[in-house]
């Protein structure tokens, strides 16, 4: 090859090599350069630039006080035990008691409270069984007055040992868990299924259909 040099295919050839060898060592971690800039940098601010003149020097800044996540709906109930006395007493269950739920519940109540209050509700978890857990109450706990307001509450906020259960749940999931919880505590009180009575469905509202 070093003697057909002349060749013009060869320069070519060697030409192009160089040049291919020559352009992997440009600094990647610079921006290469931008032909149209306004092609790649947005005109507005961007998001999380920081920019002088903003609170902080950034462009996010939080959401004014009050404001409320899409599709989140505000619970009016406080985490204080005057709160909790308060939804125990007067937070009813706003959607239909129909089997759909109910077994869904089931399915939910296994995945998230079984582990610690057992799948019969009596507080006798596998946690509880390998002793990693202790101090939880069977849902018949007659010095606990459990109610659908009760569950519901204590899923939304925790209740000291227990966490809370609202970023892993949506609202109708948690009233679902709670028809399932009531079934659990009317069977461990040998009383007729909570669900059994509940047989006046059209009193119901389904509103929290829009929650989903
Ligand atoms: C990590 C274990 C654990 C898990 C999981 C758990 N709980 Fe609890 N739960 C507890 C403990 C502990 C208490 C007792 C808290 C206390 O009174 O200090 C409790 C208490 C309760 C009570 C009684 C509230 C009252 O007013 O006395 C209810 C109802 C309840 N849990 C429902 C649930 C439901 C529904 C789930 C699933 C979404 C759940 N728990 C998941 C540990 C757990």
């Amino acid at each position: 090859m070093i003697t057909n040099m002349k060749r013009p295919v060869n320069i070519l050839i060697t030409l192009i090599i160089t040049i291919v060898m020559v352009s992997c060592w440009t600094d990647n971690k610079k921006p290469n350069f931008q032909y149209m800039p306004n092609m790649y940098e947005p005109v507005g601010y961007k998001t999380y630039g920081e920019y002088k003149g903003f609170p902080r020097q950034m462009e996010a800044m939080l959401p004014v006080s009050g404001s409320i996540p899409r599709g989140w709906i505000p619970y009016g109930y406080k985490n204080t035990p005057e709160g909790k006395a308060l939804a125990t007493k007067e937070l009813k269950i706003p959607i239909e008691v129909n089997e759909e739920n109910l077994s869904k519940g089931k399915e939910l109540f296994n995945i998230y409270c079984a582990i610690c209050h057992g799948k019969k509700g009596d507080g006798q978890g596998t946690l509880v069984k390998r002793e990693k857990f202790l101090g939880i109450p069977s849902l018949a706990d007659k010095g606990r007055n459990i109610t659908e307001g009760d569950i519901y509450h204590v899923m939304m906020y925790g209740l000291n040992s227990m966490g809370s259960y609202a970023s892993q749940t949506n609202e109708k999931e948690r009233w679902q868990i709670t028809m399932h919880a009531l079934d659990l505590k009317s069977k461990l009180n040998g009383e007729p299924l909570w669900s059994s009575t509940q047989n006046d469905p059209t009193e119901k509202e389904t509103t929290s259909e829009k929650a989903n």
